[in-house]
């Protein structure tokens, strides 16, 4: 079969010897957009189904932690992935970031049953409630950043306990998900560390279990708290810092039109496009800002900027502004 993903294709693999997973984008909020999502990430692979498929968040990101559930939008969402998974599309359909009221909204209303529920579940933080619930709805819970984005490298009990075991901390983190009867998903881009996780023959004893279940909860997750975890401000914050850093106002253009931000942590690449005015004095006003990209540590920064038409770069280092773009709102 035809595969346009590149590292696939050239590793020479058979699609049948690989689990492909991927997220419906939180965005995506009715049967319409859902469908032709699901569509549109078949034709961008080159596959002809995908194993398995879940909606990213109950909520879109703009609206994270806010009280909206988005009850008959996500309801609608689902019976895409249903009818995706019913005609072959889909080998399995799940749900990620979902708390019990999100579970039962789905229930409520589906004719096929969430398989997974994908979550944040690390040393340090798991949330053993929401575990048992998704496990009683007859969904496997797969482990999310098992490595806590890499900041459990930092915890010196952690430390000292993958030594006690001659480990590497991913292990012992990986380790003690599996444990847990978590599925984890720990993220290398390295072909050494990603032989390393998959070596996993040892077993962490019900003591140290409990020592590691003891751990106080990591509250932020290193240099860039506004970014990770997301929170309801955070398209603005992002918009403003990356306007603040690269001197906007006093260097583009006056009037209104289309701007680019972009920022790049640890954690995440992000694009935000916003609608934007400047005026004589130089002050701006920030109209409508949308994430355009959103990436993970791994995305290459020219890649996404090459896909930014008519890009005008003006700031330096990890943020960068591009002028006014001709764009005309209506
Ligand atoms: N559903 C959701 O909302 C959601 C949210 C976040 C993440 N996720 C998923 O969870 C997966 C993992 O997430 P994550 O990247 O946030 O966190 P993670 O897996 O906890 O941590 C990744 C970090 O650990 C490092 N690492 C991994 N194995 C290592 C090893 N053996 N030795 C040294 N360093 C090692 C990686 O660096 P190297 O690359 O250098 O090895 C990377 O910096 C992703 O695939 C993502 O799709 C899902």
């Amino acid at each position: 079969m035809r595969l346009k993903s590149p590292g696939i294709r050239a590793s020479g693999i058979n699609r049948e010897d690989i689990f492909v997973t991927t997220k419906l984008a939180t965005q995506f909020k009715s049967y319409e957009c859902a469908a032709s999502a699901i569509d549109a990430s078949l034709e961008r692979m080159g596959f002809d189904y995908i194993d398995l498929m879940i909606i990213h968040s109950p909520q879109p990101w703009d609206h994270f932690g806010e009280d909206d559930r988005f009850v008959a939008v996500n309801q609608g969402a689902w019976r895409a992935l249903e009818d995706a998974y019913k005609a072959g599309k889909l080998r399995a359909i799940g749900l990620s970031n979902f708390q019990a009221q999100d579970i039962d909204n789905i229930l409520n209303a589906c004719t096929a049953a969430p398989m997974v529920n994908q979550i944040l579940a690390h040393v340090t933080n798991v949330p053993g409630e929401l575990i048992e619930y998704s496990r009683q709805q007859g969904m496997l819970v797969e482990a999310y950043s098992p490595v806590g984005h890499g900041e459990l490298f930092k915890n010196e009990s952690i430390v000292a306990m993958a030594e006690k075991y001659n480990v590497s901390v991913p292990q012992l983190c990986i380790r003690y998900d599996l444990q847990l009867g978590l599925l984890p998903l720990a993220k290398t881009a390295n072909p050494d560390h990603m032989k390393n996780n998959a070596d996993g023959d040892f077993i962490i004893d019900d003591g140290d279990m409990d020592v590691l279940n003891g751990l106080e909860t990591i509250k932020d997750y290193g240099e860039d708290p506004d970014l990770y975890p997301i929170d309801v401000a955070r398209k603005r914050r992002v918009v403003e810092r990356a306007t603040d850093e690269a001197g906007w106002g006093k260097e583009t253009p006056k009037g209104r039109g289309l701007g680019l931000a972009f920022h790049h942590s640890f954690v995440s690449y992000t694009a935000v496009v916003f609608d934007v005015e400047v005026d004589d004095a130089g002050e701006f006003t920030i109209h409508r800002a949308d994430i355009a990209f959103d990436c993970g540590p791994q995305a290459n920064p020219e890649r996404i900027r090459s896909q930014m038409e008519g890009a005008c770069v003006m700031g330096i280092g990890d943020v960068a502004i591009t002028g006014l773009s001709g764009y005309a709102p209506g």
